[in-house]
């Protein structure tokens, strides 16, 4: 399976053009297209009506999860139903089978990786902040635990290794992500696994157990030498 990914496409009201340029090249090459959050910038529902008249006339299966920015509006129950009324699949812990091919899709959440992983301890505020990242985490492994492929495949928003948020500022570095994410992806197995969110991160990195990570964040896939507009990737 071609898979094309893409993230952070932060589709304003006056983006149906650019959506369309950025995306036109995408049912050449791949036999579906996957989105990694931030599909809106506000989370308005006009938003996201701008953004699926572009997505459906490409005519190909779309996987998505949603991201931080498509939540600001308070309207995500909305933004999910436009997506799936339309036959978008937009994951939100559940998990999804496509030509062989499992998917499971969070948004996932910050907290931080590795040593810098904040835990649950001290005021309740940062308890709640913990606990939903391990939230998270745990919709995340319930998706991966249903599917019975032998190629997986998971879609996150936020990052959920270190290496792919290399370039962005280290101070950021506990908001970009959770290595909770990427603990539970090594427990089951996947073929790989994309995110956005870190704009200026890095393209590629592994989980300590060596699956391979894909940053597609968009303003990140534009600032290669050529620009991308997509990542293609075969599974
Ligand atoms: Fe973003
Ligand atoms: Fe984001």
């Amino acid at each position: 399976m071609r898979i094309a990914a893409a993230a952070d496409l932060h589709c304003g009201v006056n983006d149906r053009e650019r959506i369309r340029e950025r995306l036109n090249a995408v049912p050449a090459a791949a036999d579906v297209l996957v989105l990694a959050g931030d599909l809106t910038n506000y989370g308005r529902p006009e938003e996201m009506e701008v953004l699926i008249s572009q997505l459906l006339r490409l005519r190909l299966p779309i996987i998505s999860v949603l991201g931080n920015h498509d939540y600001e509006s308070g309207a995500v129950p909305e933004l999910l139903r436009m997506l799936r009324e339309v036959g978008i699949k937009a994951l939100d812990g559940e998990p999804y089978e496509r030509e062989g091919v499992g998917f499971a899709g969070v948004k996932g959440f910050c907290g931080g990786f590795g040593r810098g992983e904040l835990t649950a301890f001290g005021e309740p505020a940062i308890k709640s902040f913990v606990h939903t990242s391990m939230e998270e985490s745990l919709r995340l492994e319930r998706a991966l635990s249903q599917l019975r492929n032998e190629r997986r495949v998971v879609l996150l928003h936020y990052a959920p290794i270190e290496a792919t948020a290399v370039g962005e500022a280290r101070e950021l570095f506990p908001f970009l992500g959770s290595s909770r994410l990427s603990d539970v992806c090594d427990r089951f197995g996947a073929a790989a696994i994309f995110h956005g969110h870190a704009h200026h991160g890095a393209l590629e990195g592994r989980t300590r157990g060596g699956i391979p990570v894909y940053n597609v964040a968009l303003p990140l896939l534009l600032a290669q030498a050529p620009p991308l507009a997509f990542r293609l990737v075969e599974v």
